[in-house]
């Protein structure tokens, strides 16, 4: 098949309407990026979508309208919320997700009950939609897997050969896909950010959910909402890898590593400072126009030859989450964090929450092993699912929260119980750890600390660039336990036997802070190792 190239003329829109109401495939421009439309009613015209694209059978397609009251017979109905938001956002790169009519084809629908709409504001694509007479159901205009095509060139790379025509409407203004959001069930639900931002969406309907899919890999096992949220996107032919940190630490990590075949996927201020072959996608504070550049920039990483790509991370916020959104896809969820983390620890009554304090004081987030230990354990998470299914389903209070007395009865009998217990739990704050470091890092902190009694037992420590251990003289620990705790000499000296030992804390490598005179004193040489911590990486 020979692949028309149709510029946006009065002609080539109405040879593209015509192919379309043909039951043939033509790309088409869209503000978002380009779509490979057929006429969403015709059966056979939307199954050949998916030989063209290689795409998987079950991974249903946006149907695309140009007045909104051509959604009516689309949908079972349209509820309040529906017609507000799209009022607000249409025409626009907003797709919306309700039950669909019966007549809406399987193909189109991926299998599901449900149909997705939009109402793009291209010009040309409204113009193609109106002439052609039918709706159309597209997809972006790319072959499974690889980045969207932002213009015409990029659309004929993949598809040549593989569709009737491809319409030239020049560059696609937002450069990633539309919002997805579904109405279907009790909250609206976010599916996949895009230029309408979750702040947008919330101003019209109240609060929203954003689905876990969003900035998370899939759990196994688990049913992807939108199903095109399961398989590999957007991606390269070379391996990418999501570097989290400020620009400096992203640089120095990049530098450390210009190994043969390493390229940079980064900010226009990152270039000057590089050793490695750079591809920039807009500028650092720009997410409008780094949604705009990304697609392209995806692509011409792999012109380059680039077999490992070191991509700067953008801040998920607002159209950033979009971005953020497809970057992660294109990496397959492998994150770099370069954000420095001290490890803080040391045995009770050492003095451990006053150096924690003056961290705090000098604008250090404190990451607090101990409260996250608490979160992964609240009502319906997984791992006190999984404690339940461990130890049964009585470790709960009727409220349905942990009863930490009955669970310590059990997992403490005896050293399997113990280490069944850690099996479970560690994970999870392992987990629940390092996403709140992801998420510090994404806010821009160069350094946090990491304020953790058992750093070791978890395996914490492996997270730390450097660990600070505070101890104290065995008297002066059980004294100020007495007081902090409200305890006698006895009840403190059990408390502090039930540790490990000072050299259980100052292993090799370790900063020991020997609190052994005053507060004040361990005050002055916890500024003393900040002042030092900021000079390396601020
Ligand atoms: O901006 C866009 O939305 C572009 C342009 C061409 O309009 N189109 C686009 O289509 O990105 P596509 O097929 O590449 O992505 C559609 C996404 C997929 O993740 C798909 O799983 C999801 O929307 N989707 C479509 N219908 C759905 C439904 N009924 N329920 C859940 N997800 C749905
Ligand atoms: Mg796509």
């Amino acid at each position: 098949m020979n692949t028309q190239l149709l510029k946006p003329t009065t002609e080539g829109i109405n040879e593209a309407a015509r192919l379309l109401r043909d039951g043939q495939l033509v790309a088409v421009p869209t503000e978002t990026v380009y779509g490979l439309a057929a006429d969403a009613l015709n059966p056979k015209a939307v199954a050949s979508i998916f030989t063209a694209k290689d795409r998987p059978m079950d991974n249903p397609l946006i149907v695309h309208i140009a007045d909104i009251a051509d959604w009516t017979p689309l949908v079972k109905g349209i509820p309040h919320n529906a017609r507000r938001l799209a009022e607000a956002y249409w025409p626009g790169p907003l797709t919306i997700i309700l039950p669909a009519a019966d007549h809406i084809p399987n193909e189109v629908r991926g299998g599901l009950s449900t149909v997705a709409v939009r109402f793009p504001s291209d010009p040309v694509a409204q113009a193609v939609i109106l002439h052609s007479g039918c709706p159309l159901a597209a997809p972006s205009a790319n072959r499974s897997g690889s980045p969207s095509p932002t213009n015409a060139a990029r659309v004929m790379e993949d598809m040549q050969g593989r569709i009737a025509a491809v319409l030239d409407g020049g560059d696609s203004a937002v450069g990633v896909e539309s919002t997805v959001v579904s109405l279907c069930g009790d909250k609206p639900r976010l599916l996949r950010p895009g230029g309408i931002t979750p702040e947008m969406l919330e101003e019209v309907l109240g609060p929203i959910e954003i689905d876990e899919a969003v900035t998370h890999a899939l759990k196994k096992g688990a049913t992807a909402a939108s199903p095109g949220m399961k398989y590999k996107h957007y991606a390269p032919k070379a391996q990418v890898r999501l570097v989290k940190g400020t620009a400096a630490a992203y640089i120095d990590y990049v530098n450390a590593h210009a190994d043969d075949g390493v390229a940079a996927l980064c900010f226009d201020e990152d270039i000057p400072h590089l050793r490695v072959p750079c591809v920039s996608y807009g500028h650092r504070d720009n997410p409008l126009e780094q949604a705009h550049r990304l697609f392209d920039a995806l692509r011409q990483l792999d012109e380059l030859g680039a077999k490992t790509v070191y991509a700067a991370s953008p801040r998920p916020q607002g159209v950033g989450l979009a971005v953020y959104n497809r970057l992660i896809r294109a990496a397959a969820f492998d994150i770099i964090n370069t954000i420095r983390v001290i490890g803080l620890t040391g045995p009770t009554g050492a003095g451990k929450s006053c150096v924690a304090d003056v961290f705090r004081e000098a604008g250090v987030p404190i990451v607090d092993a101990d409260r996250v230990a608490r979160q992964v354990t609240e009502p319906n998470t997984d791992c006190l699912k999984a404690l339940c299914a461990a130890f049964g389903d009585d470790i709960l209070h009727t409220d349905g929260s942990l009863d930490r007395k009955t669970l310590a009865k059990r997992a403490f009998a005896t050293p399997e119980t113990a280490a069944l217990l850690n099996s479970i739990t560690h994970p999870a704050i392992m987990a629940a750890i390092k996403q709140q470091l992801e998420d510090l890092a994404d806010a821009g902190h160069p350094l946090a600390v990491l304020d953790a009694p058992l750093l070791y037992e978890a395996g914490a420590d492996a997270l730390c660039d450097r660990i600070l251990a505070v101890t104290a003289p065995t008297e002066m620990r059980l004294s100020r336990i007495m007081v902090r705790d409200g305890i006698d000499r006895d009840a403190a000296l059990l408390r502090m036997n039930a540790q490990p030992d000072d050299a259980f804390y100052t292993r090799d490598g370790v900063t020991v802070l020997v609190n052994d005179t005053t507060t004040e004193a361990l005050i002055e040489k916890a500024k003393a190792i900040i002042a030092d911590e900021i000079r390396r990486c601020c």
